[in-house]
This record gives C-alpha cells, sequence and structure tokens, in this order.
C-alpha cells in the first residue's frame, strides 16, 4: 500500500463518516419534524374542541330559546332535518364501510342537496324498514326516505312527495330462470318486512309461502343458501347483485300497484310542498338523472 491509498483510504472514511452524519442529522429532522406537525395537530384539535364548545353553547342557547318560543320539544335544533332511512339497499342508501359508517347513496345524494336549498343541516337516523314510518308519526324523524313507494295505505298515516324515481319489481331466483307466476306455486318467497314486495307476495302470490326478513342482504343471503327458492326485489336493487353474481335471474312482474319512490313527510306537514318544490326543480333541470348516473354505475357494496 502506497502512501496515496493511505490517503485514500482516509479520504473515504472521512466521506462515510459525513453520511452517516448527514443520515443521522436528517433523521432528526424528521423526528423533529413528526413531532412539531403532532404538537402543531394536537393544537388544532385543541383550537377546534374550544371552537365546537363554543358553537355548541351557542347553539344550544339559540335553541332553547327557540323552543320556548314554539312550545316544540320534539325538534332539538330547528336548523337540522333528520331523515329516518333504511341503509340496507344499494345504491339508493347504504352503508359506506371504507368511510366508517358514514350512510351514503341516491336518495342520501338528493336529501343532501334539496336540505341544505333549503337551508337545514341534515342528519340521519337509520333504522328496519318496516319503522320506518311509526318513526315518522312519533316526530322521531323529520322525513323518510327510502326508496320508498306511496301507496294508499301508506298515504293514510303520511303525506308523500312526487315520485321522483321509478321503478320495476322483479322475482329473482338463482340458477334456473322462472317463466311464469305458476312456478312460484309451494316455493318460499323472500321479501322485506314492511315492503310493498311483502303485500304483492301475501296478496298476488298466495300459493307462495312469503318469508319476511329484515334487511335485503338477509335475504339475497337466504337465496343463495337455498333457504328460500326466490325473493321480489326492484330492479335498480336487482342490477347491482346481478352485477355481482352472473347465477341470478330475473322475471318482471306485470302488476297494477304503486311503483317507485317518494319522500314521505308527518301527515299535514308543509314541509313536504317546499321539499317537493325543490325536488321538482331536481328533477325538471336534469340534476336528478345526473344523481342516479353517478350512483347507479358504482360497484355494489
Ligand atoms: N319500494 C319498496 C317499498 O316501498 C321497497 C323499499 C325498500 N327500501 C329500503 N330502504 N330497504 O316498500
Amino acid at each position: 500500500m502506497n502512501k496515496y491509498s493511505y490517503i485514500l483510504k482516509a479520504i473515504n472514511q472521512v466521506e462515510l463518516f459525513s453520511i452517516e452524519l448527514e443520515k443521522n442529522i436528517s433523521h432528526t429532522i424528521v423526528k423533529v419534524l413528526t413531532i412539531e406537525r403532532w404538537k402543531g395537530n394536537l393544537l388544532m384539535k385543541k383550537l377546534a374542541a374550544t371552537a365546537m364548545a363554543g358553537i355548541l353553547a351557542v347553539t344550544m342557547a339559540a335553541c332553547g330559546a327557540s323552543e320556548e318560543s314554539t312550545g316544540d320539544t320534539t325538534k332539538k335544533n330547528d336548523k337540522v332535518l333528520t331523515m329516518g332511512t333504511s341503509a340496507d339497499y344499494f345504491p339508493f342508501e347504504y352503508i359506506d364501510t371504507a368511510k366508517g359508517d358514514d350512510i351514503v347513496g341516491f336518495d342520501v345524494a338528493i336529501a343532501k342537496e334539496v336540505t341544505k336549498n333549503l337551508g337545514y343541516d341534515l342528519k340521519i337516523e337509520d333504522m328496519e324498514f318496516g319503522s320506518l314510518l311509526g318513526a315518522l308519526s312519533a316526530g322521531r324523524v323529520d322525513f323518510v326516505m327510502a326508496g320508498m313507494t306511496p301507496t294508499d295505505e301508506r298515504k293514510k298515516n303520511a303525506d308523500f312527495t312526487d315520485i321522483y324515481f321509478q321503478s320495476k319489481n322483479l322475482v329473482m331466483t338463482k340458477d334456473k330462470a322462472i317463466a311464469s307466476d305458476d312456478e312460484l306455486k309451494g316455493k318460499k318467497l323472500g321479501v322485506q318486512l314492511g315492503s310493498i314486495q311483502e303485500a304483492l307476495a301475501k296478496d298476488r302470490y298466495k300459493d307462495s309461502e312469503a318469508v319476511s326478513l329484515n334487511k335485503i342482504p338477509e335475504i339475497i343471503q337466504e337465496l343463495n343458501t337455498g333457504r328460500i327458492d326466490a325473493l321480489i326485489i326492484e330492479d335498480a336493487v336487482a342490477v347491482k347483485y346481478m352485477d355481482q353474481d352472473k347465477a341470478l335471474k330475473t322475471y318482471e312482474i306485470k302488476e297494477d300497484g304503486p311503483t317507485g319512490s317518494a319522500v314521505a313527510f308527518k301527515k299535514g306537514d308543509k314541509m313536504r310542498d317546499d321539499f317537493n318544490k325543490e325536488l321538482k326543480k331536481m328533477i325538471d333541470n336534469g340534476d336528478i338523472d345526473k344523481l342516479a348516473e353517478e350512483w347507479f354505475q358504482k360497484e355494489a357494496k
């Protein structure tokens, strides 16, 4: 080894040392920055919490005042409308598991737009489909939006807006398609509790056994495991399940009964007319069609 190689080696070592040093420094910088960011977040959180507490106090004071003046104790906050729904109905209303337990969908998007235009915030209350109109009558929710069809029976206890979306009822089977009502004789027919499909099964398919369940995915599950032979479901919802499972077959029910979705309000609630006006605007200017396009092309959850 000559003296040049000693020098070279020494230079190398110095270089290695400085690289190490740089690494350490950058680690430290990253660490410091992370801690600072974390501290910053903490500060922001603290500030936000203080602000929220302030807002809450002001809102509560305002609510107290308005409650006193109207004597209405059912509504906690006049600027919030509570929508009752049954979030088992992709793509109308369903729980977006990617976002925790957010309820989203075509109906929710419409409700958000209409309530915003009317100057309200929207709160959503999820419950079983069969409990919705009871909750509405009891004042636990301000309106119901759940792909609900306005039937004469329901109109006795609720006022509906115009229909904002049309649909058809289908019989769905797995593997083997049916071609006539007759083939359902003696068969188990799954339907949602409290739905028009349940009424249809009981009135039209008297020779079949209606199996009523609470949630649509449960009914699909029963079909998959063969515990029921068929089910009745609306076309827009059926399509989504058929996208996922090619063995599902459908047969269209020809009927005169009411179909489609409308929004339900408590009998005599003037808000129904305001909501209806906004809804009409959205139907006329094509916004509802745009939302339908957006939500109906989403992949089923
Ligand atoms: N349109 C039918 C009815 O009114 C079914 C609606 C079911 N909706 C739901 N969110 N599961 O009975």
